[in-house]
């Protein structure tokens, strides 16, 4: 469904990504895990139209969709829950969801039920409907990464880049959030999962990549990594 060949990208003179190769399958849950500053935002950022590749290539179900404009890849089905959240805090819950929908540039796609796909983000996340009228701002930490996850998800995104989705939650609400990932992906929804959390995430993923210094380092199944000795020892603190 996706895939990245020899993928490039710099911030200025620093070569931040050095050749990326990675794939993701349809139905596939996959992470990207890696220590600080390793590339997996940039990756992520890369995908999604935000920062420019200097080289490679990005594919998305059969074409190529490198350096096309960030809007263009939201209405191929490609949609970012960015780093740090980044929800509109003067504006209400609703109000949020509304904003993922109107992403689609040219106003809402066509026969796009606004209102159907509130619903189903509620039904995810029960707290964002009893919180609907409040401002987004005043949510707490765990409620605005469901709100960032859940506006990312009303634009009926087919694969979903979520970044550090886990990131300064409590334990409680980090499952929460692995498990709704889980959820996502089994209505259908492909997802590549950029993780601090390794442990976590190779648990939920069907596949793998560990990113070192710009280019992939190691990839295999989930399982498969989570038992690699020197995965064991580098991230997950064995
Ligand atoms: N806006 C920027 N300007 C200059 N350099 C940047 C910028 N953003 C990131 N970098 C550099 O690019 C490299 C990759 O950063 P990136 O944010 O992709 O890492 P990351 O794997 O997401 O790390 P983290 O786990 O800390 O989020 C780092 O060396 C970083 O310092
Ligand atoms: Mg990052």
């Amino acid at each position: 469904m996706l895939k990245l060949t020899s993928l490039q990208a710099s911030y200025g003179p620093i070569r931040a990504i050095d050749g990326i190769d990675l794939e993701v399958n349809k139905g596939e849950i996959v992470c990207l895990i890696g220590s600080n500053g390793a590339g997996k935002t940039t990756t992520l950022m890369a995908i999604s139209g935000i920062l420019k590749a200097d080289a490679g290539d990005i594919f998305f179900e059969g074409g190529r969709i490198t350096n096309l404009p960030a809007h263009e890849i939201v209405k191929k089905g490609i949609s970012h829950v960015p780093e740090g959240r980044r929800i509109f805090p003067k504006l209400t819950v609703r109000e949020n969801l509304q904003m993922g929908a109107y992403t689609l540039s040219s106003g809402k796609r066509a026969g796009t039920d606004e209102e159907g796909l509130i619903a189903k983000v509620f039904d995810l996340f029960p707290i964002l409907r009893d919180r609907r009228d409040q401002m987004g701002g005043t949510l707490s930490g765990g409620e605005q990464q469901m709100l960032a996850v859940g506006r990312a998800l009303m634009s009926g995104p087919k694969l979903l880049l979520l970044d550090e989705p886990s990131l300064g939650l409590a334990p409680i609400m980090v499952s929460k959030i692995f498990r709704t990932i889980r959820e996502i992906n089994n209505e259908g929804v492909t997802i590549l999962l950029v993780e601090q959390n390794a442990k976590a995430s190779l648990k939920l993923s069907h596949r793998g990549y560990v990113i070192e210094s710009g280019a992939i380092a190691l990839q295999g199944s989930g399982e498969g990594l989570l038992h690699n000795e020197d995965i064991k020892k580098a991230y997950l603190g064995e």
